[in-house]
């Protein structure tokens, strides 16, 4: 039987996935992914907006939020795993994924790999590239830079590069939120998960053979994953709209809720195959 709410308990090979699912059973499931270092409280507005029509299912990567990091090798077809765990332990099928930056990485890998599981894919401030060589040392000094400054450091390094400039002024309860989310991950999985970024493989060859309908966004200030990645992605996928976020850096969602939102139940509205349920039952003749 299916158990909504917030905050539910999912053991995999011994470790917990934390995940919210809210919204009705048969409505089109929409599974959100979040970014790295933060938790599935960044989904929180987009859960709020979209529940009352759509099945919302969030959860915490693992070693992020409440769920544990487990024993294995943290990489992204680890957390593709259990994704998938997930998508068979709920039984959803004709799932629609929303990934934003390492959540995106996550969503291509697994649409690459089980394109038949998913209706449709948006992929938020994210990309398809792999590291590039000075990315790699880039993630290696930010390990060394955590093991000697600890994660309080790392946490105010990171939003300097998360949050467009006028965020700071205009978001400061977003501000504080991911910089608590970040904060309360630990050095290990900080570290681990690093390791798994650095080294996972791209995804831009792949993106000829993605055939289901794919919302791109993108903070218009966003220093991540910038608009240029979002477009090479557009350009890659046949059927695919980009919509870039004014007013937003890499955390488009959070710092221009009402615009995303838009962009996102818009593209749903369009672009979920499975139909709801009529209330009430009509009676149609056709002369
Ligand atoms: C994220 O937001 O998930 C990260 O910025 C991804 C990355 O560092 O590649």
């Amino acid at each position: 039987m299916r158990s909504t709410g917030k905050n539910i308990r999912l053991t995999i090979d011994n470790s917990i996935i934390n995940y919210d699912d809210e919204g009705a059973e048969n409505a089109p499931a929409i599974i959100f992914i979040h970014g790295f270092p933060l938790n599935k409280s960044m989904w929180d507005m987009q859960m709020e907006a979209l529940k009352d029509t759509y099945r919302v299912i969030a959860y915490d990567i693992r070693g992020h939020g409440n769920s544990d990091a487990g024993d294995a090798k943290f990489s992204i077809d680890l957390f593709v795993n259990d994704l998938l765990c997930l998508i068979d332990v709920l039984e959803l099928d004709n799932t629609i994924l929303c990934g934003l930056s390492m959540g995106g990485y996550i969503a291509l890998r697994a649409v690459e790999n089980y394109p038949e599981l998913f209706d449709a894919l948006i992929l938020s401030d994210t990309q398809c590239m792999a590291d590039t060589p000075e990315g790699k040392v880039k993630r290696l000094s930010a390990i060394e830079s955590i093991k000697k400054n600890g994660v309080e450091k790392y946490a105010d390094e990171s939003i300097r590069n998360l949050f467009a400039t006028e965020s700071f002024t205009t978001r400061i309860k977003e501000v504080a939120a991911v910089k608590n989310m970040i904060v309360k991950t630990s050095q290990e999985s900080l570290i681990n998960t690093l390791h798994a970024l650095a080294n996972r493989e791209g995804t831009c060859d792949k993106l000829q053979d993605i055939k289901m309908p794919v919302l791109i966004t993108v903070g218009s200030e966003d220093k991540i994953t910038p608009a240029s990645a979002a477009q090479m992605m557009k350009e890659g996928i046949a059927n695919s709209f980009l919509k870039v976020v004014a007013h937003a850096g890499h955390l488009a969602n959070l710092e221009n809720p009402s615009v995303f939102n838009h962009h996102l139940r818009k593209f749903l509205f369009r672009f979920s195959k499975k139909q709801f349920p009529l209330p009430l039952k009509p009676t149609i003749t056709v002369n």
